[in-house]
């Protein structure tokens, strides 16, 4: 007899936008690469792109708008509560833009991830491209990390490099780390679902029982000169 294959992960997507990041991941379970189940999409932004596409991939989509809540707090209170209709076993942001507060962070401890269009530490905050290039980096990349407190600083899992080129702007340069994103995002998702990547009570991640003491790195991948 064969063994029952396991329920895939119940996660809630965060976007406030564009929502290429979320469609990778969309493609990723629909090529059976990710044994995840997508319960839902939220956005704070009733305009994001990336609503229709959860549409379009016949998942369930809710706007919180931040701007009708009368803080932070308010806002974070209205969201938690909807997410957890879902009970997600993680909550992926993918590019979803409003900071969240210490309760809301604090409740998805340990399963939540973020993706950040930069090497962190490296570049926290917007900008990045811009700001590689400005300090004149030589390499720049994208990374995923489990989230805390502090902005873009919470325990890096998995990295993937690009290198610059003399030539690009921020616009080329993002498009570069963008296609990067699109590959490294499910793969971090992937070692979460498969019980691998795990968060300890010291605020380490661990990928298969083993301390992250420095994330791991994604090999470049688009090969092409520059
Ligand atoms: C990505 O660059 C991601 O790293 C950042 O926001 C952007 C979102 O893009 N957090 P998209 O909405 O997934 O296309």
């Amino acid at each position: 007899m064969t063994e029952p294959a396991t329920a895939p992960l119940p996660v809630v997507i965060l976007i406030s936008g564009r929502g290429s990041n979320l469609q990778a991941i969309i493609e990723a379970v629909g090529q059976g690469e990710l044994p995840i189940d997508i319960r839902a999409v939220v956005s704070n932004r009733p305009q994001a792109n990336g609503l229709q596409r959860a549409t379009r991939a016949g998942i369930a989509t809710t706007v919180i708008d931040h701007t009708r809540y009368a803080d932070r707090q308010a806002f974070d209170q209205a969201l938690q509560a909807h997410i957890d209709r879902y009970q997600p076993g993680l909550v992926i942001l993918a590019g979803f833009m409003r900071l969240l507060g210490k309760e809301f962070v604090a409740h998805y401890r340990g399963r939540m991830l973020n993706i950040h269009p930069s090497l962190l530490p490296d570049f926290p905050g917007l900008n990045t491209h811009q700001r590689a290039l400005d300090a004149g980096c030589k390499v720049h990349g994208a990374s995923v990390h489990f989230v805390t407190v502090d902005m873009d600083g919470g325990p890096v899992v998995l990295q993937a490099h690009v290198p610059v080129a003399v030539r690009d702007t921020a616009a080329s340069l993002a498009a570069r780390v963008l296609e990067l994103e699109h590959r490294l995002y499910p793969v971090a998702i992937r070692w979460f679902a498969e019980g691998r990547l795990t968060f300890n009570d010291h605020g380490q991640a661990l990928l298969d029982g083993i301390i992250l003491n420095a994330p791991r790195q994604l090999p470049a991948l688009t090969g092409k000169p520059v």
